[in-house]
C-alpha cells in the first residue's frame, strides 16, 4: 500500500480554508483530514459538517472525517450528505460501535474506527468486517501540536500484523504529532496514511514545503 498523507485542517489558518485546502491538493495531499470536536469527548470545539460542505466542491482530495464526538451516530448521515468520503467515530464515544459502522456505509461513505491511545487493539476484535480505516491515535484528541506518544510505535506495529492477517485491505492511519523526525518510523511499523497539521502548517515556507519535506521523509524509509 503506497503511503497516503493527509492534512489536518486544524492548523490550517481559520480565516483561509479553502486556500489552505487547495495548497494541500497542489502539493500532492491525498486526503484532506477534517477534525470535529464537540468540546464533550474532547475538550476542544472546532467545525462541523458545514465546512466540509463548503470546501467539497473546491477540492477533489478526499475528505477523511475525524468525528471526535460523543454518540456521532447522531451525525452520520449529515456528514455523508456534506461530501464526507470517509467518517471516522471513536470507539470509546459509541455505545453500540458495530451499529454505527454500518451506518456509516449506508450513508454511503467509507468507514473508520479510531482508537485513543490507551485503548486497547482488541476494540476491533469483533468489527473488523465493518471498516475501511483503522486510526491508531498517537496522541490523546483534543489539540494539535501534541507530542507524539513513543508507545503507540510498537501498537501500529500490531495492528499492521493483525490487519495482514485478517487479509482485508483496511488502512492504517496514524494521527498526532507526526511529521518528518518521525514519518519513517510510523511507515516502518505499517502505517499508509498520515495525517499531519502543526508540522506541515507551521513549516516556514508553508505546507506545500511542509508535504514535501513529509514525502522526503518517508520516501527514504521506503527506499532502505
Ligand atoms: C488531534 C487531531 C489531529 C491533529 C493533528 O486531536 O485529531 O488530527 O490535528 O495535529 P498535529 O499533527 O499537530 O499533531
Ligand atoms: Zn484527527
Amino acid at each position: 500500500m503506497s503511503v497516503k498523507l493527509s492534512p489536518s485542517l486544524l492548523s490550517a489558518d481559520f480565516g483561509a480554508f479553502a486556500a489552505a485546502a487547495r495548497l494541500c491538493e497542489e502539493a500532492g495531499a491525498e486526503y484532506l483530514h477534517f477534525d470535529i470536536m464537540d468540546g464533550l469527548f474532547v475538550p476542544n470545539l472546532t467545525f462541523g459538517a458545514p465546512l466540509v460542505e463548503a470546501l467539497r466542491p473546491r477540492s477533489r482530495a478526499v475528505f477523511d472525517v475525524h468525528l471526535m464526538i460523543v454518540q456521532p451516530e447522531r451525525y452520520i448521515e449529515t456528514f455523508a450528505a456534506a461530501g464526507a468520503d470517509i467518517i471516522t467515530v471513536h470507539a470509546e464515544a459509541t455505545t453500540h460501535l458495530q451499529r454505527t459502522l454500518a451506518q456509516i456505509r449506508e450513508a454511503g461513505a467509507k468507514a473508520g474506527l479510531a482508537l485513543n491511545p490507551a485503548t486497547p487493539l482488541n476494540a476491533l476484535d469483533h468489527v473488523l468486517d465493518e471498516i475501511d480505516l483503522l486510526l491508531v491515535m498517537t496522541v490523546n484528541p483534543g489539540f494539535g501540536g501534541q507530542k507524539f506518544i513513543p508507545a503507540t510505535l510498537a501498537k501500529i506495529a500490531a495492528a499492521r500484523q493483525l490487519l495482514d492477517a485478517a487479509g482485508r485491505p483496511v488502512e492504517l492511519e496514524v494521527d498526532g504529532g507526526i511529521g518528518p523526525q518521525n514519518a519513517a518510523q510510523v511507515v516502518a511499523a505499517g502505517a499508509n496514511v498520515l495525517v499531519a497539521g502543526s508540522s506541515l502548517f507551521s513549516h516556514p515556507d508553508g505546507p506545500a514545503a511542509g508535504i514535501r519535506a513529509l514525502r522526503q521523509a518517508v520516501s527514504r524509509e521506503q527506499i532502505l
